[in-house]
């Protein structure tokens, strides 16, 4: 949520920050702006709404002369869209610029207090306070020195309650860049001469691999050629300096017109990165090096409780119906939103774990924190290395999907759907499975990115579908055990980026209620590859028909349906019971981004969205 980027070094500023913000646009997308030190010492700021790209028509990059800026784009949380309410935000007094990523919860209080200073207000949001704040304490500094400039944000912050991360600028230091964080993400790429801010390695990566990735309640204060990092309290830190391990060219769209429609197609190549290096050496058991440090535990552990949002909610759901079956553990699927204000009561023995893409959504670190304060292990799985969750946890597994720009997740949902299967049967074999059972699920993992291609092969069949019902207002999704968490997957994708509301259920569920929305104008998806519960399904589809309700069916070749009962059939190939729901959702992710096309949605930035969550 909201992207920052800064920038200070030998090269001209904002060609670099505008081009960074555009990587970044993902994170929010409502309105724009470039803050920058001219030449000779004074600050340009530009700002629009609307996209990134909307910044040009009030500057152009090119023209400026400066070498050190910030800029952001942002997803509103404090003040509607406008431009006033655009950062970077100036001080009262014209001596700050600065953009934020966050939520200032004590707003109101820091507010009032700035208004009995004689501080005037221009916008609604908590960042233009946080920018008067930092002017009032810089302002008590005996000097105009970078270490006063420093000693501002450091008081000011010691008084903020909430989250940010933060680029800052201070007129009287014009070679310098400030940037802070906590809770909100924020890293510092380190080039020849020059540091870049941002809040993520997207808008740093064509630049430099490099990078520091900010810690919680730690500050940098930088020019082209020196860095230093300190705590709020002005304790030194020696960072490490890490390297990104992917390339500029993994965050390009390619031939693709949309990132998602790109990401959809890389998920053969993502199951291939999950599984590498996690076969044991006699091909029965999947195995992970990052979960060493838990070493015997494994064995004592009585229940696990997943936390995490959305998508990656909806796949934990799926690991809960997997380590119940394979590892015979108790498992509980916790919105980590819920957990962390909830009183669980969680045993000596229970294991916490952590799902989230980009590491760093708010609630799942909240849950994250109130595990690790209650004392519990906390496993993370996670695809962004170096995000908080990775640092965060105890030890983890990488999913090593490469980035998804896309907001609505898919080749990261079908990676934690395959190295959370591939958990359940480590745990099973640690168990109760048996050699050959863990010979099978190997062989058909091997086997599964090939199946992915071939499922990928269906994408005109289901934009034919997409093309008969595109008009339809609602859409319910059914599917039973293994296939409910799919069930659940393919209506959010639905929902978020065609604006079409659709629910999953069970499909039994279904005539609790939902069956009442059964109409002509109401098609159900239906999820069936288990031939030995499909006669149940069957009773569903009846129900639905009988009620004048399409059916989309997505099913296995083996499941005895005659396709002429339905109004379409979409055919998945067979693989491994654990595995099947990866093949699954991938026709409910082609049809919502065909879904979306026809309706004229904006596929890679749907409204309202921003990837990587953190606010509350
Ligand atoms: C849905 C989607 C979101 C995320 C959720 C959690 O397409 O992308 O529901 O799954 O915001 O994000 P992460 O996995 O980054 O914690």
């Amino acid at each position: 949520m909201c992207g920052i980027v800064g920038y200070v070094g030998r090269r001209p500023a904002a060609p670099l920050i505008f081009e960074g913000l555009q990587h970044l646009e993902y994170r929010g997308y409502d309105s724009a702006g470039i803050g920058l030190i001219k030449a000779d010492d004074t600050f340009e700021l530009y700002r629009n709404v609307g996209r990134v790209a909307a910044l040009l028509e009030c500057f152009e990059p090119r023209q400026s002369d400066s070498h050190v800026g910030i800029g952001h784009t942002r997803w509103a949380t404090h003040g509607a869209v406008s431009v006033l309410n655009a950062h970077p935000h100036r001080s009262y007094h014209g001596d700050f610029l600065l953009v934020h990523n966050g939520v200032i919860e004590n707003f109101k209080t820091l507010k009032s207090f700035l208004l009995e200073k004689d501080y005037a207000f221009y916008s609604d949001t908590d960042t233009e306070i946080l920018a008067n704040l930092i002017e009032f304490y810089y302002q008590q500094q005996a000097t105009t020195e970078p270490a006063s400039f420093l000693q501002a944000v450091q008081e000011a912050l010691r008084h903020v309650q909430g989250t940010y991360g933060l680029a800052v600028l201070c007129q009287d230091c014009p070679n310098h860049l400030l940037a802070a964080r906590n809770g909100s993400p924020l890293l510092i790429g380190i080039g020849d001469n020059e540091h870049i801010v941002a809040s993520d390695a997207a808008a740093i990566v064509t630049y430099t691999s490099q990078v520091i990735y900010l810690r919680d309640r730690e500050i940098a204060l930088m020019s082209s050629d020196d860095l230093q990092i300190c705590t709020l309290q002005s304790e030194n830190v020696s960072a490490e300096v890490c390297t990104i391990d992917w390339s500029p060219e993994e965050a390009e769209r390619g031939q693709h017109e949309h990132y998602m429609h790109k990401e959809i197609y890389e998920q053969a190549q993502v199951i291939v990165n999950a599984i590498r290096g996690h076969i044991s050496d006699d091909f029965s058991s999947p195995r992970f090096g990052g979960l060493a440090p838990l070493g015997n535990r494994w064995n004592e552990i009585d229940r696990i409780v997943f936390c995490a949002c959305g998508s990656a909610w909806h796949a934990c759901l799926e690991a809960e119906y997997l380590i119940e079956h394979y590892a015979h553990i108790p498992v509980e699927v916790e919105y980590a939103s819920e957990f962390r204000y909830r009183n669980a009561p969680l045993s000596k023995r229970t294991l916490v774990v952590v799902v989230s893409q980009s590491g760093e959504t708010l609630d799942t670190l909240a849950a994250l924190a109130e595990a690790k304060r209650r004392g519990y292990p906390v496993v993370g799985i996670t695809n962004v290395v170096g995000s908080t969750i990775s640092r965060e946890t105890d030890c983890g597994i990488y999913q090593h999907a490469g980035p998804e720009i896309g907001v609505a997740s898919t080749k990261a949902f079908t990676s934690q759907l395959c190295i959370l299967a591939m958990l359940a049967v480590y745990l099973g074999r640690l168990r109760h499975m048996d050699y050959t059972e863990g010979v099978s699920f190997i062989q058909a993992l091997q086997e599964l990115p090939q199946k992915i291609e071939e499922t990928l092969l269906l994408e005109q069949q289901i934009s034919e579908i997409a093309q008969r019902y595109y008009q339809s207002e609602q859409f319910l999704f059914l599917g039973r055990q293994t296939l409910f968490p799919v069930a659940l997957e393919g209506a959010l994708k639905l929902k978020e980026i065609a604006y079409v509301y659709a629910q999953g259920y069970p499909s039994a569920e279904m005539k609790h209620g939902p069956i009442a929305l059964v109409s002509k104008e109401c098609p159900t998806v239906i999820f069936a590859t288990q031939a030995a519960i499909f006669p149940k399904t069957l009773s569903n589809i009846q129900e639905i028909r009988a009620r004048n309700g399409p059916i989309i069916m997505v099913a296995t070749g083996e499941i005895p349906m005659d396709p002429s009962e339905s109004e379409a059939f979409v055919i998945i190939p067979k693989t491994h019971p654990a595995l099947q729901p990866i093949l699954a959702t991938i026709p409910a992710q082609f049809f919502a981004y065909h879904m979306a096309l026809r309706r004229g949605c904006d596929v890679d930035k749907p409204r309202n969205l921003a990837k990587s969550v953190t606010v509350e």
